[in-house]
């Protein structure tokens, strides 16, 4: 298997079916997904990961979107996405790099702290106040939002 990871270009088409897996609201995927700067992960010419990375204030990008087909996951393609993302971010002269995860994802936690991520923050019913329905991940609901950053 060799996987490729690059900077998507105008004519990759990124499945919606991808972004929904980091980001259950369609509308709100539209809503940033034109702005940030898609890198895409490959094998051969099939798109099997993705990640956004948007511009918050002129030094702090946040990955907004980052995941990896199901069939995929757990074979290191998401910290390969997050490597990239990082190399990039500095190339744009970013200081600090943001994500954020809700409370349910213990998973996307311990990757991202090996990442080089580091808890800072947590906002509380994030996800209750601005999605309509409930998220269940992992048998609980996504309630919070925890917020992590890291120095470039
Ligand atoms: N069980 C335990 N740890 C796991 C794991 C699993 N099933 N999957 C990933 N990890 C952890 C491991 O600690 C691994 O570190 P290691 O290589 O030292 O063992 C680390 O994460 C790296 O994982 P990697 O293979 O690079 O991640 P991935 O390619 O599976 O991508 C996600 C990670 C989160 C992008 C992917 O699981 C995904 O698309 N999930 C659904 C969408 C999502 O939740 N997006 C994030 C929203 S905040």
């Amino acid at each position: 298997m060799e996987i490729i990871i690059e900077e998507a270009k105008n004519n990759d088409k990124i499945p919606m079916k991808l972004l929904l897996l980091a980001d259950p609201s369609e509308e709100l995927i539209n809503k940033y997904l034109h702005k940030g700067i898609k890198l895409i992960a490959k094998d051969h010419d099939i798109i099997i990961g993705v990640l956004v990375l948007l511009r918050l204030r002129p030094e702090t990008m946040e990955i907004i979107n980052i995941a990896v087909v199901q069939e995929y996951q757990n074979k290191g393609i998401g910290r390969n996405l997050i490597i990239k993302a990082k190399e990039k971010a500095r190339q744009e002269n970013v200081k600090t790099l943001e994500i954020g995860t809700g409370n349910p994802g213990a998973i996307q936690m311990l990757l991202y702290q090996k990442c080089g991520f580091r808890i800072v923050g947590v906002e509380f019913d994030y996800f209750r106040n601005r999605y309509k329905e409930k998220i269940i991940e992992n048998g609980i609901e996504c309630r919070d939002m925890i917020r992590m950053k890291m120095d470039l």
